[in-house]
């Protein structure tokens, strides 16, 4: 049987439990995949940080540069733009495959990276970077591709749904009900990039790109968080039959009369009756409207270690069978080649 080397680019709560799937599963990986998976290292700042994890010791190391060199697949789960973004392009300039959940770098940068892999003929998947465990941008970029999608409004920051449930439900005050957040372990000790939306900017960017056959950055995508959000608007809210949710929303519209498409996150009304309402605590849904097939949802874990490493080793096992099987290889990209969409105007409604 073929073996396959795998690189672990960062063990935090997703990288480790991809490790421990990569070990505990590898005979049923190996079945799946026709290789075997071996986990050649996890390339981190510090060996030995304490970790909440019993993997073998001689697995890490702090040579991500060499690491990625000898690796069929790097997995990269480091987050933030450097050394990622650098360390990517080594792995993509030595015929490695990347998976990666990276959506700020992706949602930044993506342009450049997905044209690298698809001059080095390696694949770029990146199915974890949004909405965690959820099956999202395979469904939107292949089985809706023979259809038009409409719209895709998405609860793609479990933080902030999190925060946003807690005071519906509670009428707790944001500074309240963000501490309880960051007590349970979802918002960062630092929590700017989902309270102020640029988590889900980056994620609406990326989604906007496979729905449009385009590609959005951020640039494109305007933000607006939940920090201003108080207990009196979401009791206003309520009384009117609406919740307050932090949407990620692409849309075409008719921009006086020039057709664009609308990227955007900002707190939105949404009557409660609507399927999205109904998503509670820290998961996440995306809602997609589309000509033919109508309404559908997606819904499910959006964070944490086991359900985005779910993510990642789908891409794993995906990419590995083309390794073995010889399917296509290159970055999961739109599939189009419609240019860029003027900016369009920013709508209050839902
Ligand atoms: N901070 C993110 C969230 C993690 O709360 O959804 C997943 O991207």
């Amino acid at each position: 049987m073929k073996t396959l080397k795998v690189a672990l680019l960062g063990c935090g709560n997703v990288g480790s439990q991809v490790a421990r799937i990569l070990i505990d599963d590898a005979e049923d990986l190996a079945s799946r995949t026709g290789a075997r998976l071996e986990l050649t290292g996890i390339a981190v700042r510090n060996p030995d940080a304490p970790r909440d994890t019993d993997l073998p010791r001689n697995l890490f190391t702090t040579d991500a540069e060499k690491l990625v060199e000898d690796a069929d697949i790097v997995i990269e789960l480091m987050g933030g733009m450097e050394p990622a973004r650098t360390l990517m392009l080594h792995a993509i300039g030595h015929g490695a495959s990347v998976v990666t959940g990276n959506k700020a770098l992706l949602a930044a940068d993506g342009a450049a990276l997905f044209e690298k892999a698809d001059a080095a003929g390696v694949r770029l998947a990146y199915e974890a970077a949004v909405a965690g465990a959820i099956p999202i941008l395979r469904p939107i970029r292949d089985s809706l591709s023979g259809d038009r999608i409409t719209k895709v409004m998405g609860i793609v920051n479990g933080t902030t749904n999190y925060i946003l449930d807690a005071m519906d439900s509670t009428g707790a005050q944001f500074a309240d009900a963000l501490a309880e957040a960051q007590r349970l372990g979802y918002a960062e000790a630092d929590p700017t990039a989902d309270v102020e939306g640029h988590d889900a900017a980056s994620k609406g960017a990326i989604l906007a790109s496979l729905a449009f056959h385009t590609n959005f950055d951020l640039a494109n995508v305007s933000c607006e968080g939940i920090s201003s959000v108080t207990a009196d608007d979401i009791a206003a809210a309520k009384d009117a039959g609406f919740v307050i949710k932090l949407l990620a929303i692409a849309e075409k519209l008719d921009n006086d009369g020039e057709p664009g498409v609308s990227v955007r996150v900002h707190p939105t009304l949404l009557p409660r009756t609507h399927p999205l309402a109904a998503v509670h605590g820290a998961f996440n849904a995306v809602f997609v409207e589309a000509e033919n097939a109508g309404e559908l949802m997606f819904y499910g874990q959006g964070a944490g270690g086991a359900p985005t490493a779910s993510a990642v080793m789908g891409d794993v096992v995906s990419t590995a069978r083309r390794l073995v099987l010889g399917g296509p290889l290159g970055a999961e990209t739109p599939t189009g080649s419609v240019p860029a969409l003027p900016f369009a105007k920013v709508t209050t409604s839902y």
